[in-house]
């Protein structure tokens, strides 16, 4: 079964997300693994038989002096079931560091949720061919993490020049890109992973998307916003 993440990122006010809620539930959801990932405060009260709730972060430490910041072991405490660490807006907008992923990865897996890493290059990177190298790096945050804990682990490839731009990399571009993470990972720690693909996903493109074989499924953000779009999008998913 695919797993469809929707990152609504720092969008929706409360009565509109309790709307988007509300229509959500009425999607047949059936055929894939459905994650929403609202805003912090509405992860209270957001949580529904028909999906999974997912945080778009976490803080670094079990507790303590941090203002600001969010433990794992307390969103674990609101059916939050998977978080997503490192996302590209993370990483260049506010300077998050390997170091600081690797910490907020051992923090979820420590509370048994799910942890979804984004990895991905920019637009230079990747016109210079820098994109394995890239990836590989930001895979390495897995290091001495246990083959147990890592079956927990997914991974979400987001070219960053693909994110909210329209622009998506050929199939065959993301089919090779996904089988040389999967193929580090299984060579490195001996553990067949799941990668998501992330950066324009939309009822448009999501037919092209399904013909790649290795997609085990998506992270989407703006589409993901309009039920009717996320609708489209998951009744084409196979
Ligand atoms: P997008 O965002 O679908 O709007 O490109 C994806 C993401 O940033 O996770």
């Amino acid at each position: 079964m695919k797993l469809i993440v929707a990152n609504h990122k720092m969008n929706l006010t409360l009565p509109e997300v309790l709307d988007y809620k509300h229509k959500i539930e009425s999607i047949d959801t059936s055929k894939v693994k459905l994650v929403i990932c609202p805003s912090y405060p509405y992860l209270v009260g957001l949580d529904s038989n028909k999906y999974y709730l997912g945080s778009q972060n976490v803080g670094m430490l079990d507790s303590g002096a941090l203002t600001g910041e969010i433990s794992a072991k307390q969103l674990s405490f609101l059916h939050v079931s998977y978080v997503i660490v490192g996302h590209s807006e993370r990483r260049t907008l506010l300077n998050e560091n390997n170091n600081d992923i690797k910490q907020k990865i051992e923090q979820v897996l420590k509370s048994g949720m799910h942890t979804i890493l984004c990895i991905g290059e920019d637009k230079d990177e990747n016109e210079k061919g820098k994109t394995k190298r890239v990836l590989k790096n930001e895979l390495s945050v897995l290091k001495d993490i246990s083959p147990i804990s890592l079956s927990k682990v997914i991974i979400a490839y987001e070219p960053i020049w693909s994110i909210g731009t329209g622009k998506l990399p050929s199939s065959d571009e993301i089919y090779d890109t996904i089988e040389y993470i999967k193929n580090l990972i299984y060579d490195e720690y001996d553990v067949d992973i799941k990668v998501l693909y992330g950066g324009s996903v939309s009822p448009d493109n999501i037919k092209e998307l399904e013909k790649i074989k290795n997609i085990d499924g998506y992270l989407i953000g703006g589409a993901s916003l309009n039920p009717k779009k996320l609708s489209d999008i998951i009744s084409k998913v196979r």
